[in-house]
């Protein structure tokens, strides 16, 4: 128990960086649209999925939220913001997820089991290579092949494969895919920016803050649309989708 403590303690020291860049980007958007902060922390930050508290559901925050809120009412400066975050993270159990992981992979069912949503995060960081490096293709394409042979075999329903990522824009992601789901990517309308599909990018494979996306983001930040906030972003979190039968083809089903 206290192993796990103490490891939460240090991943919420690991990503205090993350959540200095998530505070003061909703910081700029609450001052410049006159919004309260805990609002806009939960629409445009991912730090209510992070808490544990699963995806915020529409109305009335969760009880946790409403604690951290209250928390971060009664801070006076934006150290004292920071640290309450931190915080609340190191207190919070692990994010739940019922989800199979295979290897950096997961998937979600949409659509009554229909459509297979990927899902990525970093679990090879080894040999001091970030996941996607060329070295380790054959690790994700593995990875890829087992995850689509279990889909085959419990889901037989599914039809199309979606995503939606920032990483869609790297060739060194793209590649991992069937070419003709490589090659659907498109910018959608509005990015949710509560989750990872947009975030992702502040952070390197060793997990810290890459400073120049940061600055660039808190740039845009402060002279974009603050309507559109994920404009704000380096790289537009992309959406791709193409038939199942592509995955199967490319990995051997
Ligand atoms: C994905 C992740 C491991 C990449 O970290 P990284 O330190 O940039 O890793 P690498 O150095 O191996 O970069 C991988 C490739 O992407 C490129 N790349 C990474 N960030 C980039 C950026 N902002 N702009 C352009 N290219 C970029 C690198 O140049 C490299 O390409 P190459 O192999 O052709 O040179 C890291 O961002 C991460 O863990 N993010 C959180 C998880 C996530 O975003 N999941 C998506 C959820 S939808």
């Amino acid at each position: 128990m206290a192993g796990i403590i103490e490891e939460r303690r240090e991943e919420a020291e690991r990503l205090r960086g993350y959540f200095e860049v998530q505070l003061r980007f909703a910081q700029t958007i609450a001052a410049r649209t006159s919004r309260p902060l805990a609002e806009t922390l939960l629409e445009v930050t991912n730090l209510h999925r992070r808490f544990g508290l699963g995806r915020a559901a529409p109305g009335a925050p969760s009880e946790g939220w409403m604690r951290y809120a209250a928390g971060l009412a009664r801070c006076a400066s934006d150290a004292e913001r920071l640290a309450w975050t931190v915080e609340v993270f190191a207190a919070a159990p692990a994010e739940p997820s019922g989800a199979l992981r295979f290897g950096c992979f997961s998937y979600e069912l949409q659509d009554e089991g229909r459509v297979v949503r990927i899902h990525f995060s970093n679990r090879d960081s080894g040999e001091d290579l970030g996941p996607l490096a060329r070295a380790k293709v054959d690790r994700r394409i593995s990875e890829l092949r087992e995850m689509f042979r279990h889909v085959r075999e419990h889901h037989g329903q599914a039809r199309t494969v979606r995503g939606g990522s920032w990483l869609y824009n790297l060739e060194a992601y793209r590649r991992l895919f069937p070419p003709d789901y490589a090659a659907s990517v498109f910018e959608p309308e509005r990015v949710r920016l509560d989750g990872t599909s947009s975030w992702g990018q502040l952070l390197d494979f060793r997990g810290a803050v890459k400073p120049a996306v940061a600055r660039t983001l808190l740039d845009n930040i402060g002279q974009g649309d603050a309507a559109a906030p994920w404009r704000a972003f380096p790289l537009r979190a992309l959406g791709a989708e193409s038939p199942i039968a592509s995955f199967h083809r490319l990995y051997g089903g």
